[in-house]
């Protein structure tokens, strides 16, 4: 090796880490990718479980090769209810040679609707965000208010303020009628008033049966025909939004739902205050360096599904980063190493 290059690679070793968002962006679409090849395996059979298990099982296992020390701050579980990527677990790998690895706090939904996987319905996606230490916010797995806008948005909409108002300004914002927007709502019984409100106001509702951090991120990303996400949904899914929020300069608002005692308990473990507050995207994600990676399991408005085709597989992801402010959308063939294959354009 010529001498500059050797002392090129030499400084590059030694800054490894200091940059965690180039470092470890292109590691991180591994773990979604292999996360998301495991459980398309098992899509349509009926498994949610299954479907879950073998992302989590893949994602954790990819993890172990990526040079980090990672520290899950939400994953499957607590400690003693996940076997596998559970709060508090520790992730990644050391260099033989003892250089320095950088320390990562990491979100994880290894498989973001796994109904839709088990059913082979659009929407699910594996999914992680990272940052520096403390920069996602350790969120209880309890429900999350959320309200979801994109870029045009910012502070037009506020958790208390009637619906019809909401949409009014966003419409507004979006230089549009009401009656054109289109608002995303999981088909809950527990959102029969809100659906009611948004009907009454006129605007459109795309009722989904799973997967508010998708409907997020597209509300969040002009021409997917996705205006705002409202209601509840889980609050880790709300912290992944965020984090994708911060890097599409999407705009989020977010408040616990806390409405058991042991949950307040809970809470107030996990340092958390004030059960009230009303959480902005900086806040769930306060991250300098942050990166979000999904890769498609089924069809999506944004990724399309794995797609096994005998010699390889194709897979759709997205890896964002905003300190680096780079959105990549990134299609990857994986070969099986045989000496007969052959790769297709499109
Ligand atoms: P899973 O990935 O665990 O299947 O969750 C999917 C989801 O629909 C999320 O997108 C959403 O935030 C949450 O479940 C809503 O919870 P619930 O099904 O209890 O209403």
């Amino acid at each position: 090796m010529p001498t500059e290059v050797r002392t090129e690679a030499k400084a590059l070793a030694k800054s490894f880490g200091q940059n965690i968002e180039s470092d470890l962006a292109l590691e991180f679409v591994r773990v979604v990718e292999n996360a998301a090849i495991a459980s398309a395996h098992t899509m349509g059979q009926g498994e949610r479980k299954l479907a879950d298990e073998k992302a989590t099982q893949a994602m954790r296992k990819t993890m172990d090769t990526v040079p980090m020390r990672g520290t899950i701050v939400i994953g499957e579980g607590e400690r003693d209810e996940a076997p596998m990527l559970y709060i508090g677990e520790k992730v990644g790998a050391e260099f033989p040679d003892g250089q320095q690895v950088p320390e990562i706090d990491i979100a994880v939904d290894p498989l973001e609707g796994t109904n839709l996987c088990a059913t082979g319905s659009p929407g699910a996606i594996t999914v992680l965000a990272a940052s520096e230490k403390g920069g996602l916010l350790n969120a209880p797995d309890c429900y999350m208010e959320k309200i979801v806008v994109g870029p045009s948005c910012h502070g037009a909409v506020d958790l208390d303020a009637p619906v019809r108002d909401n949409l009014k300004n966003i419409a507004r914002r979006l230089g549009r009628d009401i009656d054109d927007l289109v608002v995303v709502v999981l088909d809950r019984p527990r959102h029969e008033k809100l659906i009611a409100e948004i009907r009454k106001a006129g605007a459109r509702i795309k009722l989904i049966g799973d997967g508010d951090l998708s409907a997020g991120i597209a509300a969040a990303v002009i021409g997917t025909g996705v205006h705002v996400v409202m209601g509840s949904g889980g609050a880790p899914e709300g912290v992944l939004t965020a984090a994708a929020m911060r890097c599409l300069n999407g705009y989020m608002l977010g408040r616990l739902l806390v409405d058991k005692p042991e949950l307040e308990e809970r809470i107030h473990r996990m340092g958390i205050k004030d059960k009230n507050r009303i959480y902005k995207a900086e806040d769930l994600a306060p991250g300098k360096q942050l990166i979000f990676a999904a890769t498609g399991v089924t069809d999506g408005a944004l990724m399309r599904g794995v797609r096994f085709f005998g010699e390889g597989t194709r897979t759709s992801s997205v890896i964002m980063t905003k300190g680096t402010g780079k959105v990549r959308f990134i299609d990857s063939i994986h070969l099986e190493n045989r000496p007969d294959i052959r790769i297709r354009f499109s």
